[in-house]
Order: structure tokens, then sequence, then C-alpha cells
């Protein structure tokens, strides 16, 4: 049973605090996780508990910590630890709100990662098996974030992140190694263009380019030059995070000197679909603008992944209203939008039994915490979005994953069959 529930207050990749839990089983097993937090949040989000006032410049989780210290472990303590659903309900009726607004979903998250982390050490298993069981064995394709843009960077450009998919290689190894080359000859090339070379949050290059296509442009050099097949071997996937670009009158691209409104903009992407081999878009357009995405979804839902982010914040309900309407067609998933291990699990099977993809994803602050390394594994995403291949708590995700693959792999990579 469940024998302690604690946290404290740590760092995360930003430099700001965020959630530790650590839980104790009965038979003596402690684990912990780290939380994750993000800048180009959702509106709808479940909430990320904050002190405010002075100290952390108002990011504490003070607050949050002793809410785990207190009435959490209170309402823990003496629980299994294998039935990860009652443990998250129980939490999920003591907050008593539908986002966490009282006890922080970065209380309650934290303590059902490390749940689900002791309960796997204890029955000595790995944790993707322990959440994922015998059917556990889809090896996840990365999407590398190796241009950083919008809020995850102070350069000009105003799509957020610029995305290599390794669609073309046997296993997950072979498709790492070639995305590292990928990141290494674009740094070459950023440097003999003369532009800045150093890293945005999620450990791509934040270089000052003149406009939204260019960083489009120097990573299909840059997958020339390491020798790859654009499209074939490596595709390219955006992450517009169009939320951020909403002004009055339609989205502002600010290096375009341009205000665009949302057929304008699917436009756009039509355009730079039919030029570069672009597989993916996500947050094409904003959290608001259903109309939009309808219209984003007709356009090109037959050739593009389309996924939701700040549009569906992991959320079964906000997902289920996205199917029923036809809007997007894949889901991105962020534990820490919805705040617990179970809740996260049901997302992820109602978008697979309407046919959404899913991309099991970090947050631009993150940790060494690789807790969606294991549980891409166990959910089968087939997709996983864990930044570039540089900053340790980014490769911490992308190490377990090859870790993952040594142990396991009479599994399967979906590679080149994804986009089929
Ligand atoms: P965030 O960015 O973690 O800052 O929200 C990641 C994303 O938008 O996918
Ligand atoms: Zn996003």
């Amino acid at each position: 049973f469940i024998d302690d529930v604690s946290a404290i207050e740590v760092m995360d990749s930003r430099g700001n605090p965020t959630v530790k839990a650590t839980v104790r089983l009965s038979d003596g097993t402690v684990e912990s996780a780290v939380v994750p937090s993000g800048a180009s949040t959702g509106k709808r989000e479940a909430l990320e508990l904050r002190d405010g006032g002075d100290r952390y410049m108002g990011k504490g989780v003070l607050q949050a910590v002793e809410n785990v210290n207190t009435q959490i472990s209170d309402a823990l303590i003496g629980m299994s630890p294998y039935n990860q659903a009652i443990v998250d309900a129980t939490m999920k009726e003591l907050d008593g709100t539908d986002n966490y607004g009282n006890l922080g979903a970065n209380a309650v998250l934290g303590v059902s990662m490390a749940v689900a982390r002791a309960a796997a050490a204890s029955l000595n298993i790995p944790l993707y098996r322990y959440l994922g069981g015998a059917n556990a064995m889809v090896m996840p394709v990365p999407m590398l974030n190796i241009i950083n843009g919008g809020s995850h960077a102070d350069n000009s450009v105003d799509f957020q992140e610029y995305m290599i998919m390794p669609v073309g290689f046997e296993d997950f190894a072979e498709s790492l190694r070639a995305s590292a080359e990928v990141y290494h000859n674009l740094k070459k090339i950023l440097k003999d263009k003369n532009h800045n070379t150093a890293l945005g949050d999620e450990g791509g290059f934040a270089p000052d380019l003149s406009s939204n296509e260019e960083p489009i442009q120097v990573i299909m050099e840059a997958i020339e030059k390491a020798g790859y097949k654009a499209g074939e071997q490596i595709a390219i996937a955006l992450d517009v995070a169009s939320s951020e670009l909403v002004v009055d009158g339609g989205y502002r691209l600010e290096s375009e000197n341009r205000t665009v409104s949302s057929e304008e903009l699917v436009a756009y992407y039509e355009d730079l679909c039919a030029k570069y081999p672009i597989v993916s878009i996500e947050d094409g357009l904003s959290e608001d603008d259903w109309d939009g995405w309808k219209i984003l979804t007709d356009r090109l839902g037959d050739k593009v992944q389309l996924v939701g982010d700040d549009l569906f914040v992991t959320n079964a309900n906000i997902l289920a209203e996205g199917i029923q309407k036809g809007i997007g067609n894949s889901i991105l998933i962020k534990p820490n939008q919805i705040g617990s291990v179970s809740e996260t699990m049901l997302t992820v099977r109602l978008a697979q039994r309407n046919g959404y993809k899913c991309v099991m994803s970090h947050r631009s602050g993150e940790s060494e915490d690789a807790f969606i390394a294991d549980f891409a594994v166990a959910l089968n995403c087939g997709e996983i979005k864990t930044g570039s291949t540089a900053r340790g708590e980014r490769t911490a995700k992308y190490n377990r994953l090859l870790e993952i693959e040594n142990e396991v792999f009479y599994g399967e990579y979906l590679g080149s069959t994804l986009f089929n």
C-alpha cells in the first residue's frame, strides 16, 4: 500500500520552480516524478498552481508542495498503488473542481506519475510495461524541434517550432542518428550564413531569419547536406502555436509585416505543403477559431496530420466535440494539460478509437524526468515530440527510448508507414 506521499520544490529547465513528488510504498519502494511546465499554454488547460508574490517572480510552487504534503498525502496513504484510476479519481474528488483549481494540476500530476512509477518498480517491471501491458510494442517516431521561434525564442520568426520527422528508417535508434546528423549540418549551415547558433528552450536553434518560410529552406538544405532524401527519409512538421499570433482582425505574422485571416493562413499552409514535404501541422489555427479549423481540416485533412494542442488540451470532452465536428485529425498529448496519468490515458483511448493520431509531448519547461518516453510506448502513440538532440532534459527522453528499444523490441517502428 501507499505508505507516504511528499513533495519538494525543484528547478525546471528554464530556471523556474516545479513540483517533485515522491511516493513510498509499504514494501520499501520509493519513486519520484517531476512535473513539466509550458510557456504557450492553452486557455483550457488544467490549473498550474503558482504562489504569486515576489519569490521566484511569483512562480513558486510551495502551495502545491504543501497540498501534496498534507491533503493529498492524507487521502492516499493506505491505498493500493496498483489501481491508478482509483488513486487518480481520489485526487480529483478531493480537488472538487474540473481543472484542479484547488490542489493544482502540478501537485496532482506529480503524485499520479510517482504512484505509477512506484507501482511498476515494486512489481519489478519497466514503467512502459506496467502502464501498457503486453500490448506496449510501438516505438514512437520522434518529431525534433530544430528551429525554435514564437514564444520559445527571442528571434523574429512567428511560427513556434520547425521540426524534422525521420520517417524513412528501420528503427528508433537509426531515426535518431539521422536526426542528429541533420541537426549538426544545420548548425554548420547557419554558421556559414553568419547566423546565431544559440539554442532556444527546446534545444533547437533560434536564428534571426527573415520570414516564416526561411527556416524550412535551411532545414531542407541541412537534410540534403546530411545525405538524406527530404520527404522520403526525413519529413518536416510545424507547430505554428497560432493562438499566440491572434490580434484584432486575424493572425499577426510580424516577420512578414502582415495580418492574415484564417482563410489566408490556410492558403499559406497549402502553399507551403505544396512546396515542401510537410507531413504535420500543429495548432495551425487558434484554440478559439473552430470555424477556421474546419476549413483547415476540409482543405488539408486528408493529406496532412493536423494536430490539436492548445485546441484540445489533452481533454477528452473537448476532443469529443472536435471529433464530432470533424476538427483536426490528431491530438498532442501533454499529461500536465489534463492533470493525471489516468485522464491522459482516457483521452488517448478516445482519440485512437476514433482514428485520431496521438503525439506524446514534452513541455517547453522540462526536467530530467523521462516519464513521457515510457508513456508513449505504453500507449502505442507512434509519435513523440520532445525537442532537439541537444539539452539534457530533451535527450533524457531520447536516451530512455533508446534503452526501451534495446530492451523490448520485438515490436514495431512505424517509420514510413506512419503516413500511408
Ligand atoms: P509549451 O510549448 O510547452 O510552451 O506549451 C509546446 C507546444 O506548444 O507544443
Ligand atoms: Zn504546440
